[in-house]
């Protein structure tokens, strides 16, 4: 195995690459994470921000009926929470081992979350039928076209609609991947675009993480035809116990961990 920082070959495609990795890995994954995610309960990251009490899609009562899609949804523990809201949503991941878990999660569920295999970069849907696009953690951070991503998810939204995404927070690429004071160092420049990549020895692609800037954030959404309305960087919560990665008590209270946006598709 190869674990380095480096360009990406122009035809190699991290779908491919991720669509396999999250399968072989989601049990693992959910064994290791599913108890902060909940079952049908809607967390932007590991500070543990609640949709419940952020309401960064709005208030809850208004999204009763309405077209939600969420890309990358994992176990889809999200988009099961809004269907106990009463919204008709759709969740989306390209891994089909994700989509397993969820659905088995589904089946004791009394709100479960329809399921649909989709690459969050050639999204399925006819243009403009959500009124609600969003992911936490998802895709975000494993493509490396931003503008193409955001384009995609614009399209399949109606005028007006919401698009709210987190991801991780540009300022912890500068760290290792590493929940320690120790660790608080800068290893990486903030301004180096060159993957997290992971490959066999066979030199294939087994794992891709990208790195966008603030700047490459906001400016692809406005590229993208959104009018970005408010950006969070929750702090981390004192007290809280969790470590997931790079996050947790240690470290988390001084380096940003997750970024979340919520933008308004522009009416022409
Ligand atoms: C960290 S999980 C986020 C899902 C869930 N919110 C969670 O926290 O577990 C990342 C998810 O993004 C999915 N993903 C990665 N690249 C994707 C792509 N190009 N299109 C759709 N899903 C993708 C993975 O399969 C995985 O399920």
């Amino acid at each position: 195995m190869w674990v380095g920082r480096e360009p990406l070959d122009p035809d190699e495609r991290p779908s491919v690459a991720h669509s396999r990795w999250w399968s072989a890995n989601a049990a693992d994954y959910l064994a290791e994470h599913g108890d902060v995610l909940g079952e049908a309960d809607f967390v932007w990251g590991p500070e543990g921000l609640d949709e419940s009490e952020a309401e960064i899609l709005g208030d809850p009562s208004k999204l009763r009926g309405s077209r939600i899609l969420e890309i990358g949804a994992g176990a889809a523990q999200c988009s099961r929470y809004l269907a106990g809201l009463g919204a008709r949503v759709v969740a989306t991941d390209v891994s089909l081992g994700m989509l397993a878990e969820a659905a088995s999660i589904n089946a004791s569920a009394l709100a479960k979350a329809p399921l649909v295999a989709a690459d969050g970069l050639r999204l399925p849907f006819a243009d403009g039928s959500f009124d609600v696009v969003f992911t936490s953690f998802g895709v975000v951070p494993f493509v490396e076209d931003l503008e193409a991503l955001f384009a995609g998810v614009a399209r399949v939204l109606a005028p007006g609609g919401v698009f709210a995404y987190s991801a991780p927070h540009p300022v912890r690429w500068m760290f290792p991947d590493s929940p320690t004071k120790r660790d608080m160092t800068v290893t990486t420049s903030y301004f180096s675009s060159d993957p997290y990549v992971e490959r066999g020895d066979d030199g294939e692609l087994v794992y891709v993480e990208c790195h966008h800037t603030l700047s490459e954030h906001m400016n692809a959404l406005t590229t993208a035809g959104f009018a970005i309305e408010r950006v969070w960087e929750p702090e981390w919560p004192e007290g809280r116990e969790v470590v997931w990665g790079g996050w947790g008590p240690e470290r988390s209270p001084w380096i940003p961990g997750t970024l979340i946006v919520r933008a308004k598709r522009k009416c022409q």
